[in-house]
């Protein structure tokens, strides 16, 4: 099979995307597939070949031009995290050419990129609860410390809407240090003009992949986000070198059937394809499941999380990744 792995991207997820990308085309075993690595600019979709040569996608029919051939796809895995990839464009745009593709569809997806959309839509489910949040437009930037303060209580995370990976995320302890975490939201690069402030809840933090596998949704055993102080943020995500995460975490038999329970029924009502990672907090007080947000492009570099569940699982990660072409071509 010929496969286009997309990736790169117009926000700053840009060279996560790079090495999920490369991360998912070393497992890809040569002597099955024809993968050519696609990386999206604002301004040029472009292969780059072993000797670094650029050659054209033809963006109105997704072919290759190569010198001496053009190349048609089977298959796209998307390996773009944040804009266009993951907020349902180039879903869409795969859709309308009839080419099957690894991840959610464009509805989804452009619900799951919008994280105040997603917990509208999974907040009544059964054993899932939301944080409280206030969501703030640009155009309310003046107002914003009082739309914050008279809703909600300290500390705040403060995030904008539709970004991932932590970027332009802060968590914020005092009045004070609202301000520049507003700034800070607000000025992500191609993350909209909305953001989210939401009340800290206290509880471990947990973050667990899902896939589908004929009718069954399987989940993947859950890893726990361990930081001492502070937040996940970009550079503990990607730059530290000390493991910040446990898989499998320790958790009860209880515990690990609520997980799974509330996770499946994630999935379902956002009609989720491919794999997703859901990511929550387990309250202290209360075991209560706090969701914060579903990524339906889940970081695969080496420091990501889904390889660990996978591997965790005792399942094959070249497999595993063939598996979900193969799902995404069925
Ligand atoms: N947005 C990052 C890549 C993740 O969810 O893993
Ligand atoms: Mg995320």
């Amino acid at each position: 099979k010929r496969i286009a792995l997309v990736t790169g991207g117009y926000t700053d997820e840009f060279t996560i995307s790079l090495l999920s990308a490369a991360f998912v085309e070393g497992m890809l075993d040569a002597t099955k597939y024809e993968v050519y690595k696609i990386v999206v600019f604002e301004d040029r979709w472009e292969y780059s070949d072993e000797n670094q040569d650029t050659h054209p996608v033809n963006r109105a029919d997704f072919t290759l031009q190569l010198p001496h051939e053009i190349i048609h796809f089977d298959v796209a895995f998307i390996m773009l995290h944040g804009i266009p990839g993951e907020n349902g464009y180039v879903q869409a745009y795969l859709e309308l050419l009839g080419i099957p593709y690894t991840s959610c569809d464009a509805a989804t997806s452009a619900i799951t990129m919008n994280k105040a959309y997603t917990k509208a839509v999974v907040a009544d489910i059964e054993n899932l609860f939301v944080a409280k949040s206030v969501q703030i437009d640009k155009s309310e930037r003046d107002v914003a410390k009082r739309l914050i303060t008279e809703r909600l209580r300290l500390p705040y995370f403060v995030k904008p809407n539709c970004s991932g990976s932590s970027i332009g995320m802060s968590k914020v302890r005092s009045p004070e240090e609202l301000p520049v975490a507003l700034d800070r939201a607000f000025s992500t690069k191609n993350a909209g003009n909305q953001i989210l402030v939401e009340e800290f809840v206290t509880g471990r933090e947990f973050s667990v992949g899902a896939f589908k596998r004929g009718n069954k949704t399987i989940v993947l055993p859950i890893t726990e986000v361990m930081v001492a102080d502070g937040f996940f943020d970009y550079e503990t995500k990607y730059l530290s070198e000390i493991a910040n995460d446990m898989t499998p975490a320790l958790l009860s038999q209880d515990q690990r059937s609520l997980v799974e329970e509330v996770v499946i029924a994630v999935y379902k009502r956002l009609a989720c394809k491919g794999m997703v990672r859901v990511d929550f907090f387990l309250e202290d007080q209360t075991g209560k499941f706090y969701f914060i947000e579903i990524n339906t492009i889940p970081g695969q570099t080496d420091h990501s999380f889904i390889p660990k569940q996978v591997r965790a699982a005792g399942m094959d990660l070249p497999l595993f990744y063939e598996e979900l072409i193969e799902a995404a071509t069925e």
